[in-house]
């Protein structure tokens, strides 16, 4: 797929659907596209795991292109969002914010009564953008993992 550019970009419609099996490179190719920092699970294999899986594996499509995507999860307790990423060429139109929409609609589904997503605190614009969506900073938590 091209996401090489498209001056066009701001005139065309988007949809949000599930992402399919058969475009997991084309997922990982958006990530990397998009800037979103790497991490252990950017694998063509574990893409196609999580979109196999439970989880509401999320994109904006926009001319048979993917443009955005958000894994909306629940994991029995509470509700988790991952990989909001939109292409830099379709940023700004509302594409991140109907991913969230649509994200939270599958969760409120599923009964799930509080969201976390994780955000870097050194890009601003994600600060900005969560906000703008109505979540907000808990303050005195930090985050411990391990990749076992
Ligand atoms: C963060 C990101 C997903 C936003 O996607 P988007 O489709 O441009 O977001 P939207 O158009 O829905 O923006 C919704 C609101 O968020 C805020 N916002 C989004 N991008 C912003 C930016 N760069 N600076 C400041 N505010 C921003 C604005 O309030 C915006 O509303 P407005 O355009 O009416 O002012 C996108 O910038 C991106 O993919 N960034 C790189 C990957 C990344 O950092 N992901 C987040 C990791 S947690």
């Amino acid at each position: 797929m091209d996401l090489s550019g498209n001056a066009n970009a701001h005139a065309d419609p988007f949809l949000i659907r599930e992402c399919h099996l058969e475009e997991a490179e084309a997922l990982l190719t958006l990530w990397h596209a998009a800037g979103t920092s790497p991490s252990v699970t950017d694998t063509i294999t574990d893409i196609q795991s999580v979109i196999e899986g439970p989880a509401s594996v999320l994109v904006a499509e926009v001319n048979k292109q993917l443009v955005g995507s958000l894994i909306a999860t629940f994991d029995g307790w509470r509700g988790n969002m991952y990989r909001i990423a939109v292409h830099p060429d379709y940023r700004r139109r509302g594409i991140g914010r109907a991913l969230v929409a649509e994200g939270e609609k599958r969760l409120a589904k599923l009964g799930v009564k509080r969201i976390t997503a994780l955000v870097e605190e050194k890009y601003p614009w994600a600060i900005a953008f969560w906000s703008s969506v109505g979540y907000e900073i808990e303050p005195g938590i930090v985050r411990f993992f391990r990749n076992p």
